[in-house]
């Protein structure tokens, strides 16, 4: 399966939106490292760009959270934190010589919990940062 931005989860923020654009991308690059048995390195670039851009994109929202006086900051960010540390503890336990579909599982299962976020919690920031 492949992972894309549809209509119903932009937000309207074409920063927040293009970044989770990217960050769909990057899931699915690594979804198909795995699964076409595209080998370690690429594996291993899939999973390290992954981890860079969850980190860059997240920060990113933060920042506009702390410019704008966001309410909601704390709890915003509490979540982006246990995000990203499950999602690396997901990707270090996924094989990389030879993952399976189920290896795959919890990852497809933690991206569900990210697209999620992005329904309800980012929407709520960027229309938010639409009125300051
Ligand atoms: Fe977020």
């Amino acid at each position: 399966m492949r992972y894309e931005l549809t209509k119903e989860l932009e937000t309207g923020n074409t920063m927040i939106d293009q970044e989770h654009k990217e960050l769909f991308e990057a899931v699915n690059r690594l979804l198909d490292a795995c699964s076409k048995g595209q080998g370690r390195s690429s594996m291993e670039e899939a999973i390290r760009f992954l981890a860079a851009y969850v980190d860059k994109h997240f920060a990113h929202e933060e920042q506009l959270q702390q410019k704008s006086g966001y309410s909601g900051m704390a709890a915003h960010k509490a979540f982006h934190a246990k995000y990203k540390k499950t999602l690396m503890e997901i990707v270090a336990q996924i094989p990389l010589a030879d993952p399976s579909l189920a290896d795959l599982g919890s990852l497809n299962k933690h991206v569900a919990v990210l697209v999620n976020h992005i329904r309800t919690e980012d929407k709520k920031l960027s229309a938010f940062l639409k009125n300051v």
